[in-house]
């Protein structure tokens, strides 16, 4: 299938670009990936299946619309994906969430899994993994590797910002899954951080360099 969406909503792309700048701490930083991570899932869900039903206005009777099909799910990587999660559950407050911890080893650039925590009924969610990066694939890849071992089938993959390193590997080990992005950046530098990015996202999140 092979599908990249990138978001060129003009609030998104202002966003991302305050985002970037190294001058902007982690308040204003988690703030701003909450504030995209928001605008992101209202475009996501642009055509979720809906169905009629009946109901009483104050006046009279009618048919409104009402969402249908299946029900979703929010898989946050962690730690960097946790600041994307109260954005999407403001519009969609009935999500269930999963969390996968994930870190790349710095030597390796593995990933490595430490945590999972998932919705027991994983199998017929829609599910929206969600990460600010998607720098080599490695940590995305081996998230919806985990997530499809326990179950999941119906899987988008959300970002802030891709390298195109990411989402050759992730079309390459998940051929199905369509990748939803604010940006393709210029690539990676030598510690695999995206350029021109917006350094570690984890980092920046929690205030923890
Ligand atoms: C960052 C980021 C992604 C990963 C992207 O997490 O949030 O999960 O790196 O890199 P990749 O595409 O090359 O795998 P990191 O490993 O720094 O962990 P953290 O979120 O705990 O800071
Ligand atoms: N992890 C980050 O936090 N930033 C990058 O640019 C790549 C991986």
């Amino acid at each position: 299938m092979k599908k990249v969406h990138i978001f060129n909503h003009s609030l998104i792309q202002h966003k991302l670009g305050i985002v970037r700048d190294k001058s902007t701490g982690p308040k204003d930083f988690r703030e701003l990936v909450e504030e995209i991570s928001k605008l992101m899932a209202y475009e996501i869900t642009l055509d979720l299946p809906l169905m009629d039903v009946e109901i009483e206005t104050p006046v009279c009777s009618t048919t409104v619309k009402r969402l249908s099909g299946k029900k979703l799910g929010v898989i946050p990587i962690m730690r960097a994906g946790l600041g994307m999660v109260d954005g999407i559950l403001s519009l969609i407050p009935v999500a269930k969430v999963g969390h996968i911890g994930l870190y790349r080893d710095p030597e390796t650039l593995e990933a490595v899994e430490y945590y999972a925590k998932l919705p027991e009924d994983i199998g017929e969610r829609e599910l929206i993994v969600v990460d600010p990066m998607l720098a080599t694939g490695g940590s995305a890849s081996a998230a919806i590797d985990a997530i499809k071992k326990r179950g999941a089938k119906h899987i988008k993959f959300l970002c802030l910002i891709a390298a195109q390193e990411g989402i050759d590997k992730i079309h390459e080990d998940h051929p199905e899954i369509p990748i939803y992005t604010g940006s393709i950046d210029d690539g990676l530098n030598e510690k695999s951080y995206i350029t021109p990015g917006f350094g570690d996202a984890g980092d920046r999140l929690f205030g923890t360099k």
